[in-house]
């Protein structure tokens, strides 16, 4: 028997699952877990990293990102879905690859300035610069060969690698070194228009999102400016529903390019049709989202999934122990 290949990816848990994480993540570990031993991290601890004042909030969100997961279609007997924080040798790790981690390296890693700009962190939190080290550890302890990820995490993978081939060079050979699996779906555009869809900025369409959601939220989505009357000739270059039609709705999309532009559909047509085709794509994700709904059956699946995880963390950090000679004795 030749062992599937580990692949290891998560979010951290601060809300509910959009459409750009489902075209940007979801959708794809949903494939890879049919061929890969698939584990995936619900990030806890790091989440602490920014929202550390909002205990309750965390709580729901790491309910809220399990009935997602599934939603999607994450199969639990296929996926192992893990708390982080419930794996204590992560953070024990972490520390060990803290101990030859340069400060300097994370100061100057580009996602760790850009999001400390963005949460307007001027004096950077010991926990929020190092959380990158914590991430070599969730990755590093369960021996992944794959890391599937956006764009934003490659200086992680970069720094995950270096550290992961320093403790093998320092100890012994004992940890994997991951290779980086980036997605190839450029990032979803929000409902302004504007930016990348997401939950702060309230562009966002949800999984868990009812059709009367999603048609109200599409309705108001802004497009072509120039377009005032239906047979004014519209430019969906400019236009987010088209953005949305080329994403979601690839068999209309020529039909519609060429309709817009000749002034033939109407904005609210064209939205009917694109909400249409949003809500027959979570239409299966509602019905399994009904499965889940209990919150036993969530914990249920928790538990055994970070059961499993946590044998794997503690089987190579005996390993790791004895690497460093810091066993002792048995
Ligand atoms: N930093 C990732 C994010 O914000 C979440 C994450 C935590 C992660 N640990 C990980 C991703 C390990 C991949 C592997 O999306």
């Amino acid at each position: 028997m030749t062992a599937k290949k580990r692949i290891l990816t998560g979010d951290r848990p601060t809300g509910a699952l959009h459409l750009g994480h489902y075209v940007g993540s979801l959708a794809n570990r949903v494939k890879l877990q049919e061929q890969y031993d698939t584990y995936i991290i619900i990030a806890d601890v790091q989440a602490l990293t920014t929202h550390w004042e909002k205990g309750e909030d965390l709580e729901n969100s790491v309910f809220q990102i399990t009935s997602d997961y599934l939603a999607a279609g994450l199969d639990p007997n296929k996926a192992t879905i893990f708390i982080q924080s419930k794996i204590p040798e992560i953070h024990e790790l972490a520390m060990y690859f803290s101990m030859y981690t340069p400060v300097n390296v994370l100061r100057h890693n580009p996602t760790i300035k850009s999001e400390a700009k963005q949460h307007g962190f001027k004096d950077m939190m010991y926990g929020f610069l190092g959380y990158p080290v914590s991430q070599a550890a969730d990755i590093a302890i369960f021996k992944a060969h794959l890391v599937p990820v956006g764009e934003d995490q490659i200086p992680h993978l970069e720094l995950t690698r270096k550290i992961v081939r320093r403790f093998n060079d320092l100890y012994e050979p004992v940890l994997v070194e991951p290779e980086v699996l980036v997605g190839e779906v450029p990032r979803l555009i929000g409902l302004d228009g504007k930016t990348k869809m997401s939950k702060s900025l309230n562009n966002a369409i949800f999984l868990s999102d009812t059709p009367e959601q999603v048609w109200q939220k599409v309705r108001n989505a802004v497009t072509d400016p120039a377009r005032i009357h239906k047979t004014d000739p519209g430019h969906p270059e400019v236009c987010t529903i088209f953005e949305y039609h080329k994403i979601f709705n690839n068999k209309e999309l020529e039909t519609i390019e060429t309709e817009c532009r000749q002034g033939k559909i109407g904005c609210v047509a064209c939205k009917k049709r694109q909400a249409q085709v949003l809500n027959e794509l979570l239409e299966p994700m509602h019905q399994r989202r009904q499965q889940y709904k209990s919150r036993d059956i969530l914990v249920d699946i928790l538990r055994e999934g970070t059961r499993r995880a946590h044998n794997v963390a503690l089987q190579t950090m005996e390993e790791v122990r004895e690497a460093m000679k810091i066993q002792y004795y048995k």
